[in-house]
């Protein structure tokens, strides 16, 4: 059907228009959606795009979770694991992640050796958020203990309340055995370097004594020497002193039967008896020759002691050993008898039956020397004290050296010979005494004293005789020097 002008509605113009309008609008509308449309797309395929960077990203970092060689974990504040990788689990000898988790529940408890460990992995999270090398022994699944190094920090949330610890286990359980043994190696090297620095004093000690031994024994020698060379001379003197005091006494008696017979004689012989004092004479010569007899004796006596003592080549024998003290107290008696003022040193001799002993005799008379040089030292020492003293007690004691000796049988009834060297000098405080066969320990000047008398003196009775020497001393009172031998030494 056509329709004709006439037939339109009226409003028809304006139907029109307000189709037009609608039919913009639609358009406009359309256009719209399909933009609102192509960004939804494109706001989707983003967000595709995304989820596939994150899931590639989730992959990355579990399999780094999955295969690290350090072990991971995640724990909650109450001490129980939120999450932890193979690695860990391998650490602490469980067969799986799984595993660990559902069996260690109470890390304080089940996992530190010392159960402070974990209160302190907290404190110093608490303080410092994190922690580094933090290093405990843990055990593991089967018991076994290890070393481990944590590497952690806290988790909080925006609010700073403490979610989960984080962090990385390394086990540095080999790494602590090489340091231990490392530590002991050294204190090893360190010990065998004292003992070496030990051994090296000692040796320089020793070198020291043996210098001074071989001073020692090249004056000996000397002396020995010396002594054998006067002996000869001496010994001629002496025996021929008997003869000459003889023929003397019969020249005496054939003057005298001249003088009976031939009461006048000549002028010439009258003159020389009286310019000799013939009678002077005849009384005085035999006095003269006796004195000069006392000397030789005398020189006999001390080049003898001084043979007996200082004799180069020291054999056991067995010996007299009170001939040995006389002897060494003979040589000594220039330091023990009276000079001028001074009254000199009393020694008291108690000797005991002592049968002869086996033993090295020079070295035991440098023993008995060593000893009774250090008592006229310490009693030298109370003179000169006294001479600054106005004590009248002091003054009343007369400056003594006591040798006394005995036999003693032990406890095996074995014999022993005692030797007591007691003075009333000085005496020795503790401290000394403690010190006195220390080498080289002296309390006397550097031109008096060596230190080595009693160190010397230690050696030869102990270890060379077997023997033991004592010191008993009171300070202000006087000191006592015992020494005890074998009086048979097992060859
Ligand atoms: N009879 C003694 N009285 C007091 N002190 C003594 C006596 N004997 C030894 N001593 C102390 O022991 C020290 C060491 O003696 P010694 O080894 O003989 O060395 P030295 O006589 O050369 O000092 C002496 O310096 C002295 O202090
Ligand atoms: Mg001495």
């Amino acid at each position: 059907m056509i329709l004709s002008r006439d037939s339109l509605p009226a409003n028809f113009p304006v139907w029109v228009e307000c189709y037009k309008t609608i039919y913009k609008n639609l358009i406009k509308r359309t256009r719209q959606l399909q933009a609102a449309n192509e960004k939804l797309v494109n706001e989707v395929a983003e967000r595709q795009r995304i989820e596939a960077v994150l899931q590639q990203a989730e992959m990355k970092y579990r399999r780094i979770f999955e295969n690290a060689v350090e072990g991971i974990f995640q724990t909650t504040p109450d001490g129980r694991y939120q999450a932890c990788n193979p690695a860990l689990a391998r650490i602490y000898g469980y067969e799986s992640a799984a595993q660990l988790l559902e069996n260690l529940t109470n890390i304080e408890q089940q996992l530190y050796v010392d159960e402070n460990r974990r209160r302190e992995f907290i404190e110093q999270l608490r303080i410092c958020d994190s922690v580094s090398g933090f290093e405990s022994q843990v055990y593991r699944q089967d018991g076994s203990i290890i070393w481990i190094s944590e590497n952690a920090r806290a988790v909080r949330d925006r609010n700073g309340k403490l979610l989960y610890y984080e962090g990385f286990v390394t086990d540095i359980t080999q790494e602590k055995r090489a340091e231990e043994s490392l530590q002991q190696s050294e204190a090893k090297s360190k010990a065998q370097g004292q003992e070496l620095e030990g051994a090296l004093i000692q040796l320089q000690e020793i070198q020291k004594q043996l210098l001074e031994k071989e001073h020692l024994s090249t004056l000996g020698q000397l002396l020995a020497g010396v002594a054998h060379e006067i002996n000869n001379p001496v010994n001629f003197l002496c025996n021929n002193f008997p003869h000459a005091q003889q023929y003397t006494e019969e020249m005496i008696k054939l003057l005298r039967l001249y003088a009976k017979y031939y009461p006048e004689p000549a002028p010439e012989i009258q003159q020389q008896a009286e310019a000799i004092e013939l009678d002077f004479l005849i009384k005085d010569f035999p006095k003269t020759l006796f004195s000069m007899q006392m000397g030789a004796n005398r020189i006999y006596q001390i080049v003898h002691s001084l043979k007996s003592v200082s004799a180069g080549t020291d054999e056991q024998q067995s010996v007299d050993i009170h001939a040995g003290i006389d002897s060494t107290l003979l040589i000594l008696h220039y330091r023990l008898k009276a000079k001028g003022d001074d009254g000199g040193i009393s020694v008291f001799k108690d000797y005991g039956k002592l049968p002869p002993v086996t033993c090295y005799p020079c070295a035991l008379n440098q023993v008995f020397m060593n000893l009774l040089c250090n008592a006229i030292d310490a009693l030298e020492e109370l003179k000169a004290q006294r001479l600054n003293s106005k004590d009248s007690d002091q003054h009343s004691i007369t400056p003594s050296i006591w040798i006394r000796t005995e036999v003693k049988n032990d406890d095996n009834s074995h014999p022993w010979a005692v030797i007591r060297i007691t003075d009333n000098g000085l005496g020795m405080k503790d401290d000394v005494r403690q010190r006195v066969y220390e080498p080289f320990f002296t309390t006397k000047p550097s031109d008096k004293g060596t230190g080595l008398g009693l160190s010397i003196s230690y050696k030869i009775v102990v270890e060379k005789h077997g023997g033991k020497l004592n010191c008993i001393s009171t300070p202000g009172q006087g000191t006592e020097f015992v020494v005890e031998v074998p009086i048979a030494i097992p060859i």
